[in-house]
């Protein structure tokens, strides 16, 4: 066991050590350097090391990193300004945190706060989906959907109410007709119905999944139904970009494939490509203004949000964004992802290939008939990735319990959006001989 003094998030008797980055690689002590095909956690978007954050990181820093929220900063005044103009609609107010998590739990505050302004004061709750992520404070994990993640601290959590994620390969709607019916959507109203609507403040969703289901996107109808209902009860609608925000998914944000705008937007991540810690919570006028309509101030706010360091970072990095196209690389480079992935289906463990832009996973089955499932205790999701480790390949394990909360193997592929073709085939390489060699030790 290590003998430092961190407070380790998971027990193991080796941690690989890395002394720095460049591009799309990690180096470890002994210079050997990784294929960081997760960018992270779904963070590096413009990769490691760019000069010109460097230069701008250090140009914020000889003016000045912090002020309290008493003052203005210009790079704070800019961000907000860059983020306003990428956003669709009128999402234009944005409210600086310093992660996903407080992104999250603000969207579900200014929810609130908007319908108590308004004399609504009942509603409160918010409906979320199973199989999804939202963060770990415990307003962001009430509304997640992430059994195994939820569990311990159940006695914390918001008394809010899930429903369905649309996942037609196992939906118990739609499962094997080929079509969706949009049921999975049809049950945000019945939830609406049964609790009363004058319970509901929210609907959050994240447009495409990440670590839950990465690369899971729903057919183009479900976000228009959503926004419906949410309209039809006057119910805020909420998505959460945090990994799908500023240009992963192939657009600026993953709720534009589906031509609605949202009310609220969670974003963190990709804002900064993980230089600084920053996220932001984007919302409507409309909302803004309600909130603001009888008073001066809303109660709620983090000591670093809008700090000008992450400030300057961010824009900086969305300045690299702009420059170099990457939106568009990442439309691209996702295509040759999906597509070099997609005879993985041939493999007899292999149940789904998906993706949307470079946010791209692969779900594995004990049973490819029955869809069924691995035993949890078979590790076979961590067999894979190790053995894309072992390549120098780092890609993400997606998180547990994807089939039932308990079961489901699936893996996250996710590179900086700076990733070329070579670096995309060699992932693509490393995780075909990997998931190849992991069958043969089941025994396929
Ligand atoms: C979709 C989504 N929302 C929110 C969060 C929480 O972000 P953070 O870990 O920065 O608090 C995450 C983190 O992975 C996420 O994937």
């Amino acid at each position: 066991m290590p003998t430092d003094r961190l407070f380790y998030r998971t027990q193991k008797d080796h941690w690989l050590r890395i002394t720095h980055g460049e591009g799309v690689y990690l180096f470890d002590e002994d210079g050997q350097a990784w294929l960081d095909a997760c960018a992270g956690v779904h963070v590096v978007s413009i990769g490691h090391a760019v000069p010109e954050v460097v230069a701008a990181m250090e140009a914020q820093a000889r003016k000045v990193c912090f002020t309290y929220s008493r003052f203005l900063t210009q790079p704070q005044i800019d961000l907000a300004e860059r983020i306003a103009a990428l956003a669709p609609g009128d999402l234009n107010r944005v409210f600086f945190v310093s992660g996903g998590s407080e992104a999250t739990e603000s969207a579900m505050k200014i929810a609130r706060k908007y319908h108590v302004e308004r004399g609504k004061s009942s509603k409160h709750k918010i409906v979320s989906r199973w199989q999804s992520w939202h963060g770990n404070t415990v307003g962001a994990l009430s509304m997640s959907g992430r059994t195994p993640w939820r569990k311990d601290y159940e006695p914390y959590l918001l008394d809010f109410p899930h429903i369905l994620p649309p996942y037609p390969y196992r939906c118990p709607y739609c499962r094997d007709t080929g079509v969706c019916n949009l049921n999975c959507a049809d049950d945000l109203e019945r939830v609406i119905h049964q609790q009363g609507a004058d319970s509901i403040a929210a609907f959050i969703a994240e447009p495409i999944l990440g670590t839950s289901c990465c690369g899971l996107a729903p057919p183009a109808d479900y976000f228009p139904r959503i926004r419906d209902i949410c309209d039809r009860h006057d119910v805020l609608m909420i998505v959460d970009e945090v990994v799908t925000g500023f240009g992963r998914t192939g657009l600026n944000f993953g709720i534009e494939h589906f031509g609605v705008v949202p009310d609220i937007m969670a974003t963190g991540k990709g804002l900064s490509s993980g230089y600084t810690p920053i996220a932001a919570t984007v919302v409507r006028e409309e909302i803004y203004d309600a909130i603001y309509a009888k008073q001066t101030s809303f109660a709620h706010g983090h000591t670093y949000g809008g700090n000008p360091l992450s400030c300057a970072v961010a824009l900086a990095v969305q300045d690299y964004i702009a420059a170099h196209d990457l939106v568009d690389n990442c439309r691209s480079m996702g295509e040759r992802m999906l597509a070099g992935l997609q005879p993985l289906l041939d493999n007899p463990i292999v149940g789904a290939v998906r993706g949307k832009g470079l946010l791209t996973g692969v779900e594995f089955v004990a049973d490819k008939q029955t869809r069924a499932p691995f035993a949890p205790q078979q590790g076979v999701t961590a067999a894979i990735v190790d053995r894309v480790f072992a390549r120098n390949v780092l890609i993400m394990p997606g998180a547990p319990g994807l089939v039932d909360g308990v079961a489901g193997d699936h893996i996250a592929i996710s590179p900086p959006f700076t990733v070329n073709e070579a670096q995309v085939d060699e992932t693509v390489r490393a995780v075909a001989e990997a998931v190849a060699e992991t069958a043969r030790d089941l025994g396929h």
